[in-house]
């Protein structure tokens, strides 16, 4: 594991049976109140947004919204909200994708993404994919292009990655 992996993780708290039973909740809030981690992972999302050519960073609502708007600034690039359904005042692009019980709907701006645009998706966590995989198809759907998805831990047990792969068409998925 690399310094920055190892200094990320060790500021990422287990919360057993939050926000119900028999779930393991993945709290950053220690990480956010760190500057040195906080400013790690900011440079390392920004890294990974030039890296790749994104014109603007999709944070995905909540957490991808602390972590992708600084990284944003970082990068030099536009920061685009995708949020829940019905949160955005303007005229929106909007994506159902299924939970594992019901189904869940987020939304972007239609204006905020063109055709001139590569998007770096950004959030905490990749747990079964749907929400990153719902946002890919925004992004589509506004005429920009996919420059990859970046997040802070994968949960590599719920199948993500693999979920996400055909969404992603060659793109990358990094996980810090
Ligand atoms: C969490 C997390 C990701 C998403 C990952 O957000 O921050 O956005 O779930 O799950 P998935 O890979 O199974 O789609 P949540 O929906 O809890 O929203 P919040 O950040 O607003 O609390």
């Amino acid at each position: 594991m690399t310094d920055i992996a190892a200094l990320l993780l060790s500021r990422i708290r287990d919360v057993p049976d939050h926000p119900e039973p028999g779930v393991m909740f993945k709290d950053i809030t220690p990480l956010l109140a760190d500057p040195v981690a906080f400013t790690a992972l900011t440079e390392a999302l920004a890294g990974l947004t030039v890296r790749y050519g994104a014109t603007k960073i999709v944070g995905l609502e909540a957490r991808g919204f602390i972590l992708g708007a600084p990284a944003a600034v970082r990068a030099g690039v536009g920061f685009v909200p995708v949020r829940k359904a019905g949160k955005l005042p303007g005229a929106t692009l909007s994506q159902a994708y299924e939970l594992e019980y019901g189904s869940a709907r987020i939304e972007v701006h239609a204006e905020d993404l063109t055709g001139a645009d590569r998007v770096m998706v950004v959030d905490d966590v990749l747990a079964t994919g749907g929400t990153a995989e719902a946002s890919l198809r925004l992004i589509r759907r506004a005429g920009a292009e996919v420059a990859g998805v970046s997040v802070l831990m994968e949960l590599g047990f719920l199948g993500g990655r693999a979920r996400l792969e055909p969404a992603l068409d060659g793109a990358p998925l990094e996980a810090l």
